[in-house]
């Protein structure tokens, strides 16, 4: 079965991850959506919410799996027993971003293969930074994020004073 592990901070998911998703499906048969926390990246979101609002997003689909996990990349690829990442690629703007970590993961763990699927036309100008950044000046972002993200995004920004 060839099986793909999708990592990212979704920290929110945004339609861009979901056309991602269901672009790997066409190449995976089991994709392993995985929620990291990113010590790079301060988290709108806890882990935890990240995992909820996603499987709220995908549904019931027994070919998708949702997890989080924290530490290095490839050391929960090997624990899964899995041997390629997927990722999706909007403008040149993440192709250093991305090559550079490919590689990092290659000499790391040379037995994965990263995996890059182009970003949909739609939603090559969605990220989650921008999303929170037009959700939090009250700019209407229903278009681009799931309706489940869209309704958490709205009570957070209410709950923590920023909408
Ligand atoms: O959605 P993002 O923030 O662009 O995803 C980046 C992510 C989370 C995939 C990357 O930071 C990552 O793999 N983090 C886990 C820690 C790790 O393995 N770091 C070394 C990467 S070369």
């Amino acid at each position: 079965m060839t099986v793909a592990i999708y990592p990212g901070s979704f920290d929110p998911l945004t339609n861009g991850h979901l056309e991602i998703l269901r672009s790997g499906l066409v190449a995976f048969e089991r994709i392993v959506v995985a929620v990291v926390s990113n010590p790079r990246k301060q988290g709108l979101f806890s882990s935890e919410e990240r995992v909820a609002m996603i499987r709220e997003s995908i549904g019931d689909d027994p070919r998708v799996e949702v997890d989080a996990f924290d530490g290095l990349l490839m050391d929960y690829c090997r624990r899964k027993g899995v041997r390629v990442v997927l990722r999706g690629l909007r403008a040149v703007a993440d192709f250093e971003y991305e090559l550079q970590m490919a590689n990092m993961n290659r000499h790391l763990y040379p037995e994965v293969e990263t995996c890059f699927i182009m970003a949909h036309d739609a939603f090559f100008y969605v990220s989650s930074s921008l999303v929170k950044e037009v959700a939090r000046l009250g700019g209407d972002v229903r278009a681009l994020v799931p309706p489940a993200v869209a309704r958490r995004l709205a009570a957070k920004l209410a709950s923590s004073g920023t909408s």
